[in-house]
């Protein structure tokens, strides 16, 4: 009798036990400082939406019960590394990491060295063999859509050799796989204009990525305004001195009002602005859409990314041998499978898709809840 009541006593002690792991990664009943803890690593903060990520991944992460602890590498790799080293310490069982370069590699091969699971948050981490797990968008859709809409607000379907109109490009971090992306997207859409003589490059003309010196000489380093404005300004005093620019392929929104103030800056642009593209329906180029001075921008819904992210962790975290995230695809099923490859593996990505935007649509970013109303009403989107 005594050694029944015993095994009794034992069998509901591990019950109760197995209960209360069971309730820490499903959320609540084990208590909060129990739950696993997601370690989130975000680039920099110059352009706003890596503010945004952060915040959103966390609330994500926290939704589903798990515990979440953010940092922003504020654009240096070596912070974001002694950041993730830091996660790592505090026990962290996964992290989600957007990263500055390939730097980071040394960072995560720890990460995999302490069986710790990695994604790869938007930017695809490079040259590393230590992770498996990939999330972003259709990147070189993104690039697509830039191209076809300066192709429509330049009206360049009715060019002729005669009158051909001339463009500029820049493209993103030379450090930022996502930078290639776009503009191959973008020049796939462009190169046949140029072919039937309709389009005119000024400066250099690099007719996808592979141009490794050309592109180099387009990119801007860190995705940084300041960069993007100077050489707008030596380009409207030097390549582009004897043309009138109808167009510049600009990256994301920073990089475009950036080059768009140095275009105001000339007389030249003063009234008539080339037109420009963008990326990131931030507010403040959703107002100068609005106004006619930017001509698109891509709707990227970063909340949608954070959350299908963290549904993507929660299964690596329990185990799912092939995690399906809804409302993303797998890039090798649509065969873009070179998204995900490091330059050392090809990783698992799943691809959310970008929304076009411009003056008939510029609403649709408020709409969807991604524009606070604070910026709505600081950038006078009313
Ligand atoms: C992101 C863009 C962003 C850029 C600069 C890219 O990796 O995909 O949304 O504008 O980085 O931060």
């Amino acid at each position: 009798m005594k050694k029944i009541s015993l095994v009794l006593v034992i069998l509901l002690a591990f019950g109760a036990m197995a209960f209360a792991g069971g309730g820490q990664q499903g959320g609540g009943t084990g208590g909060a400082s129990a739950a696993p803890l997601i370690g989130i690593a975000m680039p920099e903060t110059t352009v706003l939406r890596w503010v945004k990520d952060g915040a959103s991944l966390k609330a994500e992460a926290e939704k589903l019960g798990y515990r979440a602890e953010l940092q922003n590498g504020n654009g240096d790799q070596v912070q974001q590394n002694q950041q993730i080293g830091n996660l790592l310490t505090q026990g962290a069982k996964l992290l989600v990491v957007g990263q500055l370069n390939d730097g980071v590699a040394s960072a995560i091969s720890d990460a995999a060295r302490d069986k710790v699971a990695v994604i790869a948050y938007d930017r695809i981490i490079q040259n590393s063999a230590d992770y498996d797990y990939y999330i972003t968008f259709n990147n070189f859709k993104v690039g697509q859509l830039q191209g076809q809409g300066l192709v429509k607000a330049m009206n360049l379907d009715a060019a002729t050799t005669a009158a051909p109109k001339y463009i500029t490009y820049f493209a993103g971090s030379p450090t930022d796989g996502n930078a290639f992306f776009f503009f191959d997207g973008a020049t796939s859409v462009l190169n046949p204009y140029i072919e039937k003589g309709v389009l005119k490059v000024v400066g250099p003309a690099p007719k996808d990525s592979k141009d490794t010196a050309n592109f180099q000489r387009i990119a801007t380093e860190g995705w940084l305004p300041n960069i993007a404005k100077n050489r707008m300004e030596n380009l409207l005093t030097g390549d582009a001195r004897s043309v009138t620019l109808d167009a510049v392929l600009a990256p994301n929104d920073t990089l475009a009002r950036a080059i768009i103030e140095a275009c105001l800056a000339d007389a030249k642009y003063a009234q008539k602005l080339p037109v420009v593209s963008g990326q990131d329906a931030e507010a403040a180029s959703l107002a100068m859409i609005k106004n006619g001075q930017q001509a698109m921008t891509v709707f990227k819904d970063t909340g949608k990314l954070a959350e299908a992210a963290i549904i993507l962790a929660d299964q690596i975290l329990k185990g799912v041998a092939n995690p399906v995230v809804p409302g993303a695809v797998l890039a090798s099923s649509i065969g873009l499978e070179s998204i995900g490859d490091t330059g050392k593996k090809v990783v698992k990505a799943y691809l959310l898709d970008p929304i076009n935007i411009t003056k008939d649509n510029w609403r649709e970013p408020i709409t969807a809840g991604f524009i606070s109303a604070d910026e709505v009403a600081a950038n006078g989107l009313q």
